[in-house]
């Protein structure tokens, strides 16, 4: 049996600090908002791996495809010992990788789910004797310590997650992820791409609501951890294509007047009928756009492939 560690980076209280001070800005804001981390608890986490399997969700399948072709040349253009994977989830998708990185020693999977981490972690420690699989409970939007593993290191960002942030938060993120990289290391990056807007919304609004249920789960969340009586069904998910910004939005719509109490905060929260907070975006790229946010960050791209359909996009990207 290999090594499994699970380290927590932050104490479990500076999780909840973090959830106490997103969601009193986040509800006192105008329009009134929540950041997409809250969503993955082990119920949010189970509900995403649901959306993969969908027919209307794409993005993994084509993500999968790529890598299934490509993860022989991943590997000869690394060489990387080390696997460091940023938001892993169920980590299935890179399974590929690891089959292929012959000289790897250690895979770092980052999460701010524990559930999935555990999970994901431990199966793939007994699939890969000899590896050292060290998860890391941690927020890839602040900095963390890596485990002392040996170089070169590839960092693996995948699912379109980078999407999920917004564009200043993209910069910030995108240039402490070239600082985890020495000269020569690489980033494995997968990014969605724009492309028809029919096809986008109904990779986000399904016809048998499992999204709908994920985008209301975050409503859950803070009923338990901040003791507040948000009632789902009060709200209508909401996924539409923002043309200019190139991003899909996720929103919950109050389907008539709704008063929240959040006693944790001291906070009672009124919406209005129609009104709407917003959970998610998930920005789609362009390939020239994308090479140059990864440049501003000092990572130029050597590789850039997509799936058959052209739907989706992974990159690999050196750190000058
Ligand atoms: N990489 C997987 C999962 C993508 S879903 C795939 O491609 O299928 C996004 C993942 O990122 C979830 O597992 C979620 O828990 C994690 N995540 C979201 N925000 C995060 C943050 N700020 N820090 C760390 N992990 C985060
Ligand atoms: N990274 C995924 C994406 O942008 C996350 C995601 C998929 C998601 N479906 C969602 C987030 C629905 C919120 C709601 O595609």
């Amino acid at each position: 049996m290999s090594p499994f560690h699970l380290t927590r980076t932050l104490p479990e209280d500076a999780t909840d600090a973090a959830l106490r001070t997103d969601v009193l800005h986040g509800l006192t804001c105008t329009p009134k908002t929540l950041p997409p981390k809250w969503f993955y608890d082990a119920r949010g986490s189970d509900l995403f791996e649901e959306i993969t399997r969908l027919p209307e969700y794409y993005p993994t399948r084509a993500e999968a495809e790529i890598l299934r072709e490509r993860s022989g040349e991943i590997a000869a253009a690394s060489r990387a010992r080390t696997l460091v994977e940023l938001g892993s989830g169920s980590s299935e998708k890179t399974r590929h990788l690891l089959d292929e990185l012959t000289e790897l020693k250690a895979y770092v999977p980052v999460d701010v789910s524990a559930s999935a981490l555990a999970q994901a972690g431990e199966a793939i420690a007994a699939e890969h004797p000899g590896l050292d699989v060290h998860g890391l409970i941690a927020d890839f939007t602040t900095s963390f310590a890596l485990p002392a593993t040996p170089g070169p290191r590839l960092v693996a960002f995948l699912g379109g997650t980078l999407g999920n942030l917004l564009p200043a938060e993209r910069a910030r993120f995108l240039t402490s992820v070239r600082a985890m990289l020495d000269p020569g290391d690489a980033l494995l990056l997968g990014t969605d791409l724009v492309k028809e807007e029919a096809v986008l919304v109904a990779a986000y609004d399904d016809a048998q609501g499992v999204t709908a249920e994920f985008n209301k789960n975050v409503l859950l969340v803070v009923n338990r951890e901040l003791d507040a009586n948000f009632d789902p069904e009060d709200f209508a998910h909401v996924a539409l294509w923002n043309r200019e910004e190139e991003w899909i939005e996720m929103r919950l719509r109050a389907l008539r007047p709704v008063g929240v109490k959040i006693p944790a905060l001291d906070l009672a929260v009124d919406f209005e009928a129609g009104e709407e907070l917003r959970t998610e975006v998930s920005a789609k790229f362009r390939e020239e756009g994308l090479r140059a946010e990864l440049a501003a960050a000092g990572l130029d791209t050597s590789h850039w492939w997509t799936d058959s359909a052209g739907r989706f996009a992974l990159s690999l990207s050196v750190a000058r």
